[in-house]
């Protein structure tokens, strides 16, 4: 299956270097075929030689004039791979992937790629935790980046901490993954099947500094895309605030109110799928101050509530804009599965995983979810489990509704 998956690896400066050559070695024996770019940094640690035995291949370097007639420009260099593996990837190429900078041959393959790209850091763990470099991170992930290690350990500067280069076999697995991911959602769709998913609360501002929350963590949305992500489906999160990281591989946009969670998802409408998972505020403060309001001896300040615009609703009747297949929550504290029937119908959504949010289940900022599974032919009462296995078991069901539709449409076609 790897047979022919043509990798090209980008080897910037960092001790780490040396582990590469381990990489392409793997990556060989598993069937990648390996092309290499060596960084003038990656040149001080290993040698185009060492490369180029290994690779059996050319390796690329400043040092080539790639517009000379026998070389490959390097916009075919970056667009002739299935995957670009930036590793070791350096605090410097990380920052000049994140800003679009191009001064060398591996940063400039980089921004003429149009391939996904895998990162994998190696620095000291001042530098991968500086705010910078987690920022430069951040970014490239929201552009659906996939991201690798760093690991934790001895570094080769004799301090200790997050920073070291992810072990080749590890990086290995994590590019087969990668292709399998691929493959899956490919048979699914013929080109790339692609979901929006809603998740957190959303912050209804009273004046600039109250506002109006609930307890919702984000939790369950942020795996379901995460979960997505990782079966090749290329993913939107809109996320109100929470404490998560952004998911990998996912792009992640931030918002704080129902009005701008609409927004980001309206704008994001030509999707296949669109899971909302948020637990958006039915209510926002009509004619919110915009200064913070005072006490006032003893007199209560008044709030009008107007109601929010209803987003699973406003997706599920989006007329030719909808989605094939819109999924909703329903948390329920009574008549859990009888008022979320009502609600499916009611907001025209596909399927609704019906959650019972009572306090004592601890549900809502827990880990665990107790789901009905409502859809056209029933309820299907699932075990409790986590929150992460939901979001697989959803994701699997997912790339079987449109498996499914592609072997309805092929059998259709031969009919
Ligand atoms: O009506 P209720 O809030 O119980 O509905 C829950 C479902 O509707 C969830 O999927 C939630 O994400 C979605 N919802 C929404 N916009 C709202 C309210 C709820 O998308 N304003």
């Amino acid at each position: 299956m790897n047979q022919n998956k043509r990798i090209l690896l980008v080897i910037s400066g960092g001790i780490a270097a040396y582990k590469s050559l381990d990489l392409i070695r793997r990556m060989r024996e598993k069937g990648f075929s390996v092309r290499a770019i060596l960084t003038k940094g990656g040149a001080e640690f290993i040698t185009p030689l060492s490369v180029a035995a290994l690779t059996e291949d050319k390796v690329y370097t400043d040092l080539f004039s790639l517009t000379d007639e026998s070389e490959m420009g390097h916009i075919r260099l970056s667009r002739e791979a299935d995957l670009v593996v930036v590793a070791p990837a350096s605090a410097d190429l990380i920052a000049k992937m994140a800003n679009g900078m191009c001064n060398d041959l591996a940063s400039t393959a980089l921004l003429a790629t149009d391939k996904p790209v895998m990162v994998v850091p190696a620095m000291n763990v001042r530098m991968w935790e500086h705010p910078a470099t987690q920022a430069n991170i951040s970014t490239l992930k929201s552009r659906g980046v996939i991201q690798v290690g760093p690991t934790e350990g001895a570094m080769a500067c004799g301090e200790f901490g997050l920073g070291r280069m992810s072990e080749p076999a590890d990086i290995v697995t994590a590019i087969q993954d990668h292709f399998k991911n691929d493959t899956i959602s490919k048979q699914v769709n013929g080109s790339r099947l692609s979901a929006l998913v809603t998740s957190g609360p959303t912050h209804e501002p009273i004046d600039p500094v109250r506002y109006i929350a609930n307890r919702s963590s984000g939790r369950q949305g942020h795996a379901i895309a995460a979960a997505l992500a990782a079966r090749g489906i290329e993913t939107t999160l809109v996320s109100g605030p929470t404490d998560l990281p952004d998911p990998e591989g996912v792009a992640t946009i931030h918002v704080e109110t129902a009005q701008e969670m609409l927004d980001a998802c309206k704008s994001h409408l030509n999707v296949d799928v669109a899971i909302c998972a948020a637990a958006v505020a039915d209510w926002r403060v009509d004619h919110a101050g915009n200064q913070k309001i005072k006490k006032q001896n003893g007199l209560l300040p008044e709030l009008t509530l107007t109601e929010n615009p209803d987003i699973l609703a406003t997706l599920s009747q989006a007329g030719k804009e909808r989605p094939e297949l819109v999924v909703g929550f329903a948390a329920e504290t009574e008549n859990v599965v009888e008022n979320a029937v009502h609600k499916r119908a009611r907001k025209s959504c596909d399927w609704i995983l019906a959650n019972d949010v009572s306090p004592e289940t601890g549900t809502f900022g827990g880990a665990e979810n107790l789901i009905h599974f409502i859809h056209d032919d029933g309820v299907e009462d699932w075990p409790k489990m986590t929150k992460q296995a939901v979001a697989e078991r959803l994701a699997d069901r997912i790339v079987d509704h449109f498996s499914g539709r592609e072997k309805t449409s092929s059998k259709d076609a031969a009919e």
